[in-house]
């Protein structure tokens, strides 16, 4: 027996179906809502509202929980690797051996770009920065195939997967040996997928590279823990712009630059600035607590707060041992990672974010993996997109696939002018 919600308005009732998810949530399904009442709801940034109903990941921001079909994060974490939990992610099983050997060998020998793409890197000015060249680059990629740009076609939609994620850590790579002009690497198809990119970030052809196998596992953590995450900002573009039926390589672009804001995945880098200014300032956390506290002043802790995790975000926990083992490790002294340890401290006691429910969230200790990885500051939130890569092509299929699928297009609340004459300019 379906549950129903009663709406009633202007005299008139009617019943909306209660629409119920595998793990106890519920929505009211509001798609008869405007047919039968001319009303439509208005929820500005969507705090209310479901876009679609998925089968990938699961969050539960009370528990902080966070499940990649059905797998609890820290399960995948330990056992896991990217590749597999890319796999995972995407087709909804974890692959055989056969299957993971099959993805693998695919994704390694598409690795390589078209030589002519590294005419756009000639293109750019001086020093870029990194997430408009990967968006753009990655958009580009639509121009060399476009024979395999079909959204229904299943063997196009697959090859255009393995390009994707073979080709963006190279495309990556690309765009900081460029900043820094050295020459562009090719890929190396002995090397697993982490330690290809750490090759192709760091090596030169003067010298042998020795790539560290604690960096290129810690590497591997932290971009399977930024794979996928339900419907936030850059995913929801990426499945908009897959709603017009638009293919893969353009919706990652769209996915790309919605990442970029600070207040998704830009704040890692964000973060980092943050620790930085209040390191050069002198190191007094509780002056820039006292800030975020203000409403006056436009300053927040950058990695603090949640749209879902309102007790604690699972990754930053995860992220936060990882970043204490890489720092011993490497031997690395990080006055920033001592700021970030007072700054969660101090803010995790504090009246104001306490009742703001303000948690650290993934971004608040990545960056500071990163700098230990020698990444620069500008690439931490590409590494954020080759992390999240596999959760927006998983996102795009599924919504391609989609039975009820239909493209994306909100109505609005119309506040302007009501209707007026056109003034000639004589008049006015
Ligand atoms: C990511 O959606 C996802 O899943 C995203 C992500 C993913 O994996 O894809 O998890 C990745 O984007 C993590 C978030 C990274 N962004 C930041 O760290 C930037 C700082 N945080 C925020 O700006 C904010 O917390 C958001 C954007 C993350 C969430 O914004 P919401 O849900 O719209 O909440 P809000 O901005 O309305 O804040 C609620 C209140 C506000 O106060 P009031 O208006 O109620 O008085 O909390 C305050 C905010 O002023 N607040 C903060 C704060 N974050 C929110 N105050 C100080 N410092 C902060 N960081």
């Amino acid at each position: 027996m379906t549950e129903k919600a009663t709406l009633t308005y202007n005299g008139q009732s009617i019943e909306l179906p209660i629409i119920e998810g595998t793990l106890g949530q519920k929505g009211i399904d509001i798609s008869k809502l405007r047919a039968s009442t001319g009303l439509i709801t208005y929820d500005p940034g969507f705090v209310n509202t479901g876009s679609c109903a998925s089968s990938i990941t699961y969050l539960d921001g009370g528990k902080g929980q966070l499940l990649y079909r059905g797998i609890p994060i820290e399960q995948i974490a330990e056992k896991s690797n990217f590749i597999e939990t890319s796999y995972l992610i995407i087709y909804g099983h974890l692959p055989t051996k056969d299957e993971l050997d099959d993805f693998t060998y695919h994704i390694t020998h598409h690795s390589m770009v078209h030589e002519s793409i590294k005419n756009l890197y000639d293109g750019f000015p001086n020093n870029p920065h990194p997430m408009a060249v990967c968006s753009a680059v990655v958009g580009s990629l639509a121009t060399f195939y476009e024979n395999d740009l079909g959204v229904r076609d299943t063997r196009q939609i697959e090859i255009t997967i393995h390009r994707l994620l073979a080709k963006l850590p190279t495309i990556a790579a690309y765009s900081y040996k460029k900043s820094i002009g050295l020459p562009l690497p090719y890929p190396n198809n002995s090397l697993s997928y982490t330690e290809n990119f750490l090759n192709m970030m760091f090596s030169t052809p003067c010298e042998e590279y020795e790539i560290d196998p604690i960096a290129a596992k810690a590497l591997d953590l932290l971009l399977i823990l930024h794979a996928d995450h339900e419907q936030n900002c850059s995913t929801s573009t990426v499945r908009l712009v897959g709603s017009s039926m638009c293919n893969l390589f353009a919706s990652v672009s769209a996915g790309i630059y919605a990442l970029w804001g600070p207040l998704h995945g830009g704040a890692n880098q964000a973060v980092v600035e943050m620790l930085q200014m209040i390191h050069e300032d002198g190191g007094s956390v509780e002056k820039f607590v006292e800030k975020a506290r203000n409403p006056e002043d436009p300053f927040r802790l950058m990695g603090f707060g949640h749209r879902v995790y309102k007790n604690f975000d699972p990754r930053s926990r995860l992220v936060k041992s990882l970043a204490h083992e890489i720092l011993e490790k490497l031997n690395i002294q990080s006055p920033l990672f001592d700021i970030a340890l007072k700054l969660e401290e101090i803010a995790l006691k504090d009246q104001y974010f306490i009742d703001k429910k303000l948690y650290p969230n993934v971004d608040f200790y990545s960056g500071l993996i990163y700098m230990a990885l020698k990444i620069p500051v500008n690439m931490f939130t590409v590494m954020f997109a080759i992390g999240r890569l596999p959760g927006w092509i998983a996102q795009w299929k599924e919504l391609q696939e989609d039975k009820g699928f239909k493209i994306g297009r909100p109505h609005q609340i119309y506040t302007g002018e009501t209707q007026k004459d056109y003034v000639p300019i004589e008049q006015r």
